[in-house]
């Protein structure tokens, strides 16, 4: 007999478990739907905000080099997503695919993981968002007093007040139901698109060739008693931990790979997909493709318009503008990264709440969290409670420490989503798969471990944080979700002597 902790939850009843006749969905989208679907929940905090974090503290002009590596790390990832999500069309992500493979232990873990992603990533892109309203007020003469904005270079304990309000609102849009129109989110994804256009093209007239020089800046010690906050293989290799140089651009693209985030909820869209094998890889692929040659460019233009020590952290990209004189264009990103960025956040904070209710149906969580609203429909409770959460966090908490932990619980889903391919194709040989990932096992062996690399990029400091989470999680599994799992007490019926 299997364990309880690996006992799986079969395709077929994730599948049923949601197949009430509305939930049916059209197969309409095609590979260029899915490309501005992609580009639209990808563009984000990721470029408008960690870029300038990221090359005035490790990487320098050499960002765009960081980009890349985080770009190449997502395509295979998203190779290996692609094929799950057109096996298992169920909301919930990672955390369905592994509850019907690995077992659930593994989903749980993933679920719990997943919630930090999705929480953590909103309240980033809140924080993003504060920072461009903040630069778009300075524009206007206002600015907010320094106790409710924390904008960089103040030394007063602060309360982000834009990004805690920012959560509470899509909290409370997210509870009534309202959804995004098509018309709208392609509204949006042009508005991104064009004030990322206008930053490339127009900043490219402001560039100094000086300032790429050295294009890789040489590696530089970092300053004693700030160990933790140095890459987690720096310390395990006993290496003087160091800033910059080449090493440095692997630091950078552990954290700019925040910006490639969301493609995987594109490969959740499999359903919908006219003809999944061929339009998703067209589809994740292109998306991440278009996102990476911007990054690049972007990162190459704003290095070049201000010497990488002097970016601004909380708005570069329009506070380069302003450093070379030209508020009105500084004005006019800001604006559209503000838009922009309203969008990705509601996005993150509804996979939240779904992996939530997922995991909540499943009977991991009480199931008090999945009685959806009797008037809206919407899973309200999870969302009230994650949306005030979450607002609490983006008041209080830095960016950048925010973003590395979604980013190792990020690179973890994708560790296990790759596993998950793998075991799948030899204990589920017979399940239609809308998408195969090609050249499996070597495709995810080498997925798993370019996550792993970059994983260990990230400051040891955020394996401490994100080792606590997961123990926490654990120690919920084994007090109440496993008892109180659906599966357990489905076994309990069907076998009593068991
Ligand atoms: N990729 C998204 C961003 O950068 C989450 O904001």
């Amino acid at each position: 007999m299997t364990s309880p902790l690996f006992r799986t939850k079969k395709v077929e009843q994730s599948i049923r478990d949601t197949e009430e006749p509305e939930h049916a969905l059209k197969k309409s989208l095609s590979a260029l739907d899915l490309t501005v679907f992609g580009v639209g929940v990808i563009i984000g905090t990721g470029i408008f905000v960690l870029t300038g974090t990221v090359a005035k503290d490790n990487a320098g002009p050499a960002t765009a080099l960081a980009f890349v590596v985080a770009g190449v790390v997502c395509a295979l990832a998203a190779l290996c997503y692609a094929e799950f999500a057109s096996t298992v069309p169920v909301a919930g992500s990672a955390y369905t695919f592994s509850y019907a493979s690995l077992g659930e232990l593994p989903a749980w873990i993933i679920g719990w993981d997943l919630v930090l992603e999705f929480a953590l990533g909103t309240a980033v892109v809140a924080v993003g968002w504060s920072g461009y309203i903040q630069s778009l007020m300075e524009n206007a003469g206002w600015e907010m007093p320094a106790a409710l904005g924390s904008r960089e270079g103040s030394d007063v304990f602060g309360f982000d007040i834009l990004a805690a309000v920012l959560v509470l609102v899509l909290t409370g849009i997210l509870v009534l139901g309202v959804k995004l129109s098509a018309r709208v989110t392609t509204l949006v994804v042009a508005i991104k698109v064009t004030v990322v256009l206008v930053v490339i093209i127009a900043g490219a007239f402001f560039i100094t060739a000086d300032n790429y020089d050295p294009f890789i800046p040489e590696s530089e010690p970092v300053p004693a008693g700030q160990s933790l906050d140095s890459p987690l293989i720096q310390l395990i290799f006993g290496w003087a931990p160091a800033n910059f140089g080449v090493m440095g651009i692997f630091t950078a693209a552990s954290v700019v790979f925040f910006a490639f985030i969301g493609f995987d909820i594109v490969a959740t869209a499999a359903e919908e997909t006219h003809n999944p094998q061929r339009d998703m890889p067209r589809g994740i692929l292109g998306s991440l493709f278009i996102c990476t040659l911007l990054y690049v460019l972007v990162s190459i233009v704003v290095t070049g318009m201000q010497h990488y020590s002097e970016l601004s952290v909380d708005a570069p990209l329009a506070d380069a503008f302003k450093a070379t004189g030209h508020p009105w264009f500084a004005g006019f990103i800001s604006f559209g990264a503000a838009v922009g960025l309203t969008t990705v956040c509601m996005i993150l904070l509804l996979g939240q709440t779904r992996v939530f209710f997922a995991m909540s149906r499943d009977g991991l969580l009480p199931t008090f969290f999945s009685r959806v609203h009797p008037r809206f429909r919407t899973p309200h409770r999870p969302t009230i409670l994650l949306g005030v959460l979450i607002a609490v966090l983006a008041g209080f908490t830095p960016l950048n420490e925010l973003a590395a932990l979604v980013n190792i619980g990020t690179l973890f889903a994708f560790v296990i989503v790759a596993i998950s391919v793998i075991i799948l194709r030899r204990t589920r040989p017979d399940l239609h798969r809308a998408f195969r990932t090609p050249w499996v096992p070597v495709l995810p062996i080498v997925s798993v471990a370019a996550s792993l690399w970059l994983m260990l990029n990230l400051p040891a400091e955020t394996w401490v944080r994100f080792g606590i989470w997961m123990a926490i999680g654990i120690v919920v599994y084994f007090l109440y979700s496993r008892t109180h799992s659906r599966m357990a007490k489905e076994e309990n019926t069907t076998s009593p002597a068991a």
